[in-house]
């Protein structure tokens, strides 16, 4: 994810500037830079690439000065590239921004500064607007232009601006991206996190949704939405820099887990439009989708589950048959692929290597390919024809989980999309889903603001040696992913069974010592899966039953039971994991476990 750190003092700029990015490197990035004010210059250098890259260049050319704002980018909008690097200026080289998050409606304003008042573009951002417009509206008061530019934008930011005509202040603002002021001695420091400031200060301003601030030397003044004046307390870090990095999570995978609700606010963002999926990265005609006379859906382990899921609403929703393909399996059983395909590629990463040889493989015989993931500019994502973007932001920790369940929404919204421009999709049925992932971000809060209660299941679970996960239909493919979350972490063995296969052979495998996790909310299997949870209640095992919430019933059948908040039962899969990711979290934890870096795992796969 993006970062910023910015200063104004008497300390010389550069080298805070690169102290601040390197403490946010944790985050992920694929390009940084800095601009600063000389004395009658705003010198900007960035480039694509690592740190080191940036401090190759400042060895060419260091800008000295002693006001300046740093970014280290993930890309978004455009590829990682030199020019898409940040910061970023209009067309007068007088301004420099730096910014978090996403503008939603930037190519319209784009089109109305180019347009209307004779703006050029250099990058393929959506963050370029924003310095355009505060040129546009620039009439000798920094923050008054700010503001005015910010009621123009939609979608979400934290900012750092600066203009060569005011080099005395750094103004900065956020929305649904957190940014933060340190509080120096006769210097103050702007930052999306205070990991990048640590080094200098641990008195911190927590900036607010709408608030704009105006920070000098040796003042800061925050203003609130309405131009009133804020008086904030100032908070004082007690972390050290590792817990800062991880924002005061203990690992990267808790943080990312409680980072979901965040995450689908912005899959779904600019996505759901008068009751209407919009995916503007696709342009399919109706010939087109009617054409498809099947789809694959090719992935690797977690993104493979995600998939499982994906295939039933595909086959719902377009009315035609999906297969759910291994792409380590892919290539070598001659798939029928042609012009009549529609091949999804699904991966966090966008380069593990089974993933990309499976879509060389659909493209070399014809089919449309499209690809789901996380990482811009990834090798998945330029090779295939078309891409849709999770925005979930970097998953640092190996074991994926917000990336996993921003797939699945993104599934959804492809499928529905898909559907309405072939006409299949029932308007009342489009309606409901839409709504219902919508509510998806509240709903994912409720389950986590009562995480503590998965450590205590966990506690009892430390001794297992096999846990098994058993439902049908999405249950059993929300099973799966549970399985493989436990075992990839807490080195737990653990095995997904459709509930009815069970009594086929692997019941043989359950005693008093092995805890199932019956997982019982799709309301169309919900008695049959009870029944087969009946089967191993009387093999003694112990077991946690996964409902919706209000579900008493199910208590006669199981031990104890762990609850979802109420939501469309189409939709409940997206939420039906987060409990299984805390459960494994916290087995991992108790176990002693490394938690974000499990062995033997790699987070990219590049080999086959
Ligand atoms: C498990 C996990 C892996 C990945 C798999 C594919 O938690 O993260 O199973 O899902 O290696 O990776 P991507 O999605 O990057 O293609």
């Amino acid at each position: 994810m993006c970062g910023i750190v910015g200063y104004i003092g008497t300390q010389d700029v550069t080298s805070i500037l690169m102290s601040g990015l390197k403490r946010l490197e944790y985050r992920g990035y694929d390009s940084a830079g800095v601009a600063v004010i000389e004395k009658n210059e705003l010198s900007v250098i960035k480039t694509v690439g690592k740190l080191t890259n940036l401090g190759n260049k400042l060895k060419e050319r260091t800008p000295h000065g002693h006001i300046g704002i740093g970014h280290t980018r993930w890309a978004t909008h455009g590829r990682p590239s030199d020019v898409n690097s940040h910061p970023h200026q209009g067309i007068s080289k007088e301004f420099a921004v730096v910014h978090n998050g996403i503008i939603e409606n930037y190519l319209e304003l784009k089109e109305w500064l180019v347009k209307e008042k004779g703006h050029k573009f250099h990058s393929e951002t959506d963050t370029e607007v924003i310095a355009h417009l505060v040129e546009e509206f620039y009439e000798g008061d920094l923050i008054e232009a700010v503001r005015k530019t910010l009621a123009k934008v939609c979608g979400s930011y934290a900012i750092g601006v600066i203009a060569l005509k005011e080099p005395d202040k750094l103004v900065a603002a956020r929305k649904d991206s957190p940014l933060i002021v340190g509080l120096g001695k006769d210097e103050n420091f702007i930052a999306s996190d205070i990991p990048a400031i640590l080094n200098y200060t641990r008195d911190v301003y927590l900036i607010e949704d709408g608030e704009v601030v105006e920070v000098t030397r040796n003042r800061v003044k925050i203003l609130d939405a309405d131009n009133n004046l804020v008086k904030r307390d100032i908070f004082r870090v007690e972390w050290d820099a590792e817990a800062a990095e991880k924002g005061g999570y203990e690992h990267f995978m808790l943080k990312e887990i409680c980072e979901q609700p965040e995450a689908f606010k912005k899959t779904l963002s600019g996505r759901i439009i008068d009751g209407k999926v919009k995916l503007n990265e696709l342009n399919f005609t109706k010939e087109q989708v009617e054409k498809w006379k099947k789809v694959f859906v090719v992935a690797c382990g977690t993104a493979y589950h995600s998939g499982l899921i994906g295939k039933p609403l595909i086959e719902d929703f377009l009315k035609i048959p999906v297969e759910v393909d291994i792409a380590s399996e892919f290539r070598y059983r001659e798939p029928l692929l042609n012009e009549d395909t529609l091949a999804v590629f699904i991966s966090q990463s966008g380069e593990t290597a089974d993933t990309l040889a499976a879509l060389r493989e659909a493209r070399a015989k014809g089919a449309t390919t499209l690809a789901i993931t996380n990482v811009v500019g990834s090798t998945i994502s330029r090779e295939a024809d078309y891409t849709i973007y999770l925005w979930a932001g970097p998953e640092i920790a190996v074991a994926s989980t917000k990336a996993y369940t921003t797939m699945l929404i993104a599934q959804y919204l492809l499928s529905i999309y898909l559907a309405q421009v072939k006409g299949t999709m029932p308007e009342e049925k489009e309606a409901k889903i839409l709504k219902a992932l919508q509510e998806l971000p509240c709903k994912a809060e409720e389950i986590l603001e009562q995480k503590e209660k998965y450590l205590r299941l966990a506690e009892n679970m430390k001794e297992a040696e096999h846990v098994f996960f058993i439902g049908r239909g999405y249950d059993y493919n929300i099973a799966q992913e549970g399985s493989l979350k436990l075992k990839e972490i807490s080195y737990i063995h653990a095995e997904a069974y459709a509930a009815g296969e069970l009594k086929h052979g692997t019941l043989a495998l359950v005693t008093e010592e092995t805890p199932v996790i019956a997982i019982a909310l799709q309301e169309k299997t919900y008695e049959k899966t009870l029944s087969n949870v009946k089967e191993v209640t009387a093999r003694d095992a112990y077991v946690i039953g996964l409902a919706n919430e209000g579900d008493q019933e199910i208590l006669k059948t199981v031990n104890e039971a762990i609850y979802i908040p109420k939501i469309e039962n189409i939709v409940s899969p997206i939420l039906a994991v987060i409990p299984l990711q805390l459960l494994s979290y916290y087995a991992a934890c108790v176990r002693g476990c490394n938690v974000d870096q499990p062995r033997n795992l790699a987070k990219s796969v590049t080999v086959e």
